[in-house]
């Protein structure tokens, strides 16, 4: 069994782990009957991800999950946060179940389970099946929330009686404006106006999902992880102050009003002159009550107003010396103290985990064969302070996940990111804990040999 968390700064029963996501690490994307997702599709267009890379090897935990299990023990993880990937259960995305994809899931979660480790089963992490994309637009068509609560009553039927903690969707935000707004992510359109409308659809299959997992879970707890971002304005002036309320009603309030308020964030709608069509009972199914708040925490945003004016969100400024990671994220642990007490004050989720916090640096193997990634294990520890901060202050913090514990296909970035606590050759296959890793592990209480 993993061992009780040990470490002084957090409650004794605080839930460390780490995550991952479905298509980020399973590699084998034509096995067992999976359907074409979204990603599978961008990777296939030129010019989309860094290098052409594909979901394809990846880590292929589909094949390898019994060894990264026991990885995972080793480092004495108590929880570990993973996707399932929908084309791999209903790969035309409606109708027909594919029992072999239902399979490896059912055997993941055993293989936890006998490992002493608590699984918390994301539902929908971007892989979207590529023949919603076709039928409905996607997240765009209001059908597409109703065809995900379909596929979560045929998981939860299945994994219900084991899995105990349940994730509908992770960042919202990312999949409505990296993927229909700015079309950085898939599927990758540009418009605004399918990103507010991606965004109704998407928190509806949430709202639509939760009392499913209810129904086939007893005891179940349910929630949904958003990444947050805490906006600071460049000075204190009126404007900058403006264009920053503006800016955390995009990135926050968008999110966190209709889930835990029934209302979307009226100055932001205004501002971009597009409503979503809210149909009759719309706002009371999102805000369906949740058990838990997932919040993935990785920078913060300083904005200044646009002196043109035709930016009324303004524009984010660069901070000048500050440290930053491989993604040229500025590392800024007090934000997540911040926000969480922020998110606490102002919304009181009965319970928070920190879903995903984690950094991209350079790594590399040493000629001692190690990973020696000091400025990983900095940034962890610090973030790791700053989670204790908002505790102190009130916020009922629960757990933290980090993000990951393998390197992974990093979206748009391919395999040029490396996040994870264990480096990955993806040659060879070969994991190697980091240096973090090992921190992590004695941190925890765990320890690697
Ligand atoms: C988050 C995603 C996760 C990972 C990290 C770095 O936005 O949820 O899959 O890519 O960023």
């Amino acid at each position: 069994m993993a061992t009780a968390n040990t470490n002084p700064s957090m409650p004794a029963d605080f839930l460390w782990g780490a995550a991952t996501a479905s298509f980020q690490i399973e590699g084998a994307t034509r096995e067992d009957g999976r359907g074409e997702s979204i990603w599978d599709r961008f990777c296939a267009t030129p010019g989309k991800v860094k290098n052409g890379d594909t979901g394809d090897p990846a880590c292929e935990h589909y094949h390898r999950y019994p060894q990264d299990v026991a990885l995972m023990k080793e480092l004495g993880l108590r929880a570990y946060r993973f996707s399932i990937a929908w084309p791999r259960i209903l790969p035309e995305g409606t109708g027909r179940a594919e029992t072999k994809g239902l399979d490896f899931y059912d055997r993941l979660v055993d293989e936890l389970l006998a490992a002493g480790i608590r699984p918390f089963a994301t539902l929908y992490h971007w892989d979207l099946p590529q023949t919603l994309q076709d039928q409905y637009g996607g997240w765009t068509g209001r059908a597409t929330a109703e065809a995900f609560a379909a596929y979560v009553d045929v998981v939860s039927r299945r994994l219900g009686d084991r899995v105990k903690d349940w994730i509908t969707l992770n960042e919202p935000w990312c999949a409505a404006w990296l993927g229909y707004g700015w079309g950085v992510h898939a599927p990758g359109l540009q418009d605004p106006a399918l990103a507010i409308d991606a965004t109704h659809a998407l928190l509806r299959g949430h709202g639509l999902a939760v009392p499913v997992v209810r129904r086939n879970s007893p005891g179940a707890r349910v929630g949904i992880t958003l990444n947050l971002t805490p906006v600071h304005p460049a000075t204190n002036s009126p404007e900058d102050q403006a264009a920053a309320r503006l800016s955390d009603g995009l990135s926050n309030r968008l999110y966190l009003d209709p889930i835990f308020k029934d209302s979307y964030p009226a100055d932001l709608l205004e501002s971009f002159g597009h409503a979503p069509d809210i149909q009759a009972g719309d706002m009371e199914t999102i805000g369906a009550p949740v058990d838990f708040l997932g919040v993935n925490y990785y920078q913060r945003v300083v904005v200044t107003a646009d002196p043109t004016g035709r930016k009324p969100l303004g524009e984010p400024v660069r901070v000048e010396g500050a440290d930053r990671t491989a993604m040229d994220w500025e590392i800024y642990p007090e934000g997540l103290r911040e926000l969480l007490v922020r998110v606490h004050r102002d919304y009181a989720p009965a319970v928070m985990y920190v879903t995903e916090n984690g950094a991209a640096f350079d790594d590399v193997v040493a000629p001692d064969g190690a990973v020696h990634d000091e400025r990983r294990r900095a940034y962890l520890e610090a973030h790791f302070a700053a989670a204790a901060r908002a505790i102190a202050d009130g916020a009922p913090l629960e757990g933290y996940f980090v993000w990951s514990l393998l390197d992974n296909f990093e979206w748009a970035e391919g395999y040029s990111k490396r996040f994870g606590v264990v480096y990955v050759d993806y040659e060879t296959q070969q994991r190697i804990v980091k240096d973090s890793g090992r921190w992590y592990a004695r941190f925890i209480g765990g320890g690697v040999s």
